[in-house]
């Protein structure tokens, strides 16, 4: 079992799309996947009430910095899955709708047993690259700013921004723009650990 870092659809109760980053523990089969949410989050209200889902592995590090703030505007296109009720985001390189069984709850996360039933590949992975990797951890720290010291978030913005620099592109600049000011704004603001 190893973590993806992936792009997780739901369905919200009115039945629109709602998108966020998961880390789900994969096995090298894909027959099946763990997905474990914060029981605070709208992923694990959606399951719960509606237990079928699409996990994407994706290259695009702006969907993921955005998506992990509940920032994105306009959405990316999705189209209707058919052996779920679910969506998939056409613009991501593979896709595998499941079926969710919670297992367990422990502490403040949940644990969801997903059986894969349809998979798909849509278009190549772009490949390593150490700005999109940038942007994926500060995206992790930002998700977690209220729990995080304001120094160690610093430091790591001071660190990641010099890969984005060196290797990246105009989306993975904007991406960790976008998440540098959203975790200096919070900082600003009192929302994160404080100090230390
Ligand atoms: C790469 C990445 C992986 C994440 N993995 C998880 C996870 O496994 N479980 C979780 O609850 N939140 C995870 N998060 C944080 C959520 O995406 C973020 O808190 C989101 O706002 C919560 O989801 P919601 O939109 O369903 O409320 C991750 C964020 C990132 C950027």
């Amino acid at each position: 079992m190893q973590i993806l870092e992936a792009v997780v659809t739901t369905t919200q109760s009115n039945g629109d799309v709602h998108i966020a980053p998961m880390g789900p523990e994969v096995d090298a089969g894909w027959s099946c996947f763990r997905l474990r949410p914060f029981i605070s989050s709208q992923t694990f209200h959606n399951l719960t009430r509606h237990p079928q889902g699409v996990i994407h592995v994706t290259d695009d590090v702006e969907l993921i910095a955005r998506s992990a703030l509940g920032r994105l505007d306009p959405l990316p296109s999705t189209r209707k899955a058919d052996r779920i009720d679910g969506f998939i985001l056409t613009d991501a390189c593979r896709w595998y709708a499941f079926e969710a069984d919670r297992i367990l709850n422990e502490g403040d996360r949940a644990e969801f047993r997903c059986r894969v039933l349809a998979s798909g590949r849509q278009r190549d992975f772009f490949g390593l690259n150490r700005a999109r990797h940038a942007v994926v951890e500060l995206a992790i720290i930002a998700s977690r700013v209220q729990f995080l010291a304001e120094d160690a978030m610093i430091d790591s913005i001071e660190r990641y921004r010099p890969l984005v620099e060196k290797t990246g592109g105009p989306a993975e600049r904007r991406a960790f723009d976008f998440l540098e000011e959203f975790i200096r704004e919070s900082i600003f603001n009192g929302r994160s650990a404080g100090g230390g």
